[in-house]
């Protein structure tokens, strides 16, 4: 096998280490703090700066930028950019190019000189983004998801070289399977990240590419780059895009006769429901608990009981437990229709969001009540004393109030 195929034990084997190391020291010197204070994503600063500050080093390096004459270094194009950190830092940088994703990300706003980022949903079947590459234009795919398998084939299609670290490991058209991968080795007997490597290895390889196999010294724990650069030999394009569509058949799991890429919605898909948006919660919260303590008949009234620190008896309060014989499949039909429909686009299940509620309400058998206190509270309540800053629901919202004493609460009266 070609060493160079081979993902090596250290990192940056392929290029002058020396070269890498002084890029690296004086870009971290002159862009990281810059960059620290202009951060305004909700991402850690430090270990994306590093990690493209990095990136962007071992680029350099690889492109022999500082023997190479400034109009004939290679252009580039981030596929996937998110951030747009590394466009930007190779555009100031002095190389020619430009990053998309589907999501605009607020730092591109702030960054200052603007690198040419722009919002497009890439589909492989139209790729108008990419007809200005040149043979001197490189695809970069940094952690490119579901894009991942597509750089190599569409590099071929533009006679560019490729850089892919890749990540999350994704074939044509869904998520990666071990099967696919052609060399049943590693199919087997590696993990899926390491069978993921060697099936865009030969992806690649079937496109043409001379292709050499690094590892970053980046912080993220995925940092093994595929590197492609075409081998005129092997170019044969009588027609590119019957060879192309063949490789990808040949790299599918998929047996259908039209393999359909699907690209990603805009709107970041989030599946747990705390994160549905707050109002469209509270609104649920509350029009649940509304309808629990509408019944003020007194067939759901409980005692509660209050004790003194020596556990005797000191009172009896009186308290509308609210409904108890709902259903959660009866409950979600009061929620109006619209408030249900933002609740599931945003894959929150209303099982979950009432679970996620523990404070106001219990979910016993499929039946959903209010939370009962009780005094017996009291011992927990030591404990948790200085972390009572959850606000009392049933204190701030109950007609009744909570039927505890603000000490005894476990949350904040
Ligand atoms: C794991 S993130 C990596 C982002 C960035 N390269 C980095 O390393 O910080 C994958 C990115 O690919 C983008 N993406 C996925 N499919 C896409 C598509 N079909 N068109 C455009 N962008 C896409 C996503 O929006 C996301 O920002
Ligand atoms: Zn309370």
């Amino acid at each position: 096998m070609d060493p160079n195929h081979e993902v090596p034990k250290y990192s940056l084997t392929r290029i002058r280490k020396d070269v890498y190391e002084q890029v690296y020291e004086r870009l971290k010197g002159f862009y990281a703090p810059a960059l620290k204070k202009i951060w305004n994503e909700k991402t850690d600063p430090d270990k994306f700066i590093h990690e493209d500050l990095g990136i962007t080093s071992y680029l350099m390096t690889l492109w022999n930028y500082d023997i190479i004459e400034r109009k004939n270094r290679p252009s580039f194009v981030d596929i996937g950019c998110g951030n747009g950190l590394l466009s930007y830092l190779l555009a100031c940088e002095g190389f020619e190019g430009f990053g998309f994703d589907v999501r605009e990300r607020k730092i591109w706003k702030a960054f200052d000189p603007q690198p040419r980022l722009i919002v497009s949903s890439f589909d492989p079947k139209d790729d108008q983004i990419l007809e200005n590459c040149t043979e001197n234009s490189w695809f970069i795919g940094n952690h490119p998801d579901e894009l991942t398998p597509w750089i190599p084939v569409l590099a071929r299609k533009f006679r560019c070289s490729f850089f892919i670290i890749p990540c999350c490991a994704y074939d044509f058209v869904g998520k990666y399977k071990r099967e696919a991968c052609k060399e049943k080795e590693s199919a087997t007997t590696t993990s899926v990240y390491s069978s993921y490597i060697q099936y865009i290895k030969q992806v690649a390889l079937d496109c043409g590419f001379k292709v050499t196999i690094d590892r970053l010294r980046i912080p993220s724990t995925k940092r093994t780059c595929i590197i492609g650069v075409l081998e005129e030999s092997k170019l044969n394009d009588k027609n590119v895009d019957l060879y192309c569509e063949n490789i990808i058949r040949n790299h599918s799991a998929s047996n259908e006769e039209h393999l359909n890429f699907q690209p990603r919605c805009a709107v970041e898909p989030v599946r747990n429901c705390t994160k549905i948006g707050q109002t469209v919660v509270v609104n649920i919260v509350k029009i649940l608990f509304d309808f629990l303590i509408s019944d003020i008949s007194e067939s759901n009234n409980v005692v509660i009981e209050h004790f003194s620190d020596a556990k005797v008896k000191t009172n009896e309060v009186i308290w509308n437990a609210g409904k108890q014989d709902v259903k959660l499949s009866d409950a979600i039909k009061i929620i109006p229709p619209e408030l249900r429909q933002q609740m599931k686009a945003q894959h929150g299940g209303f099982q979950t969001l009432v679970r996620n509620h523990g404070h106001i309400f219990r979910v016993i058998d499929g039946y959903v009540r209010l939370r009962q206190p009780h005094w017996t509270d009291i011992d927990s309540v030591q404990n948790t004393q200085r972390i009572r800053t959850k606000k009392c629901y049933l204190n701030d919202h109950h007609p009744d109030k909570c039927p505890l004493p603000s000490h005894v609460c476990r949350f904040r009266h």
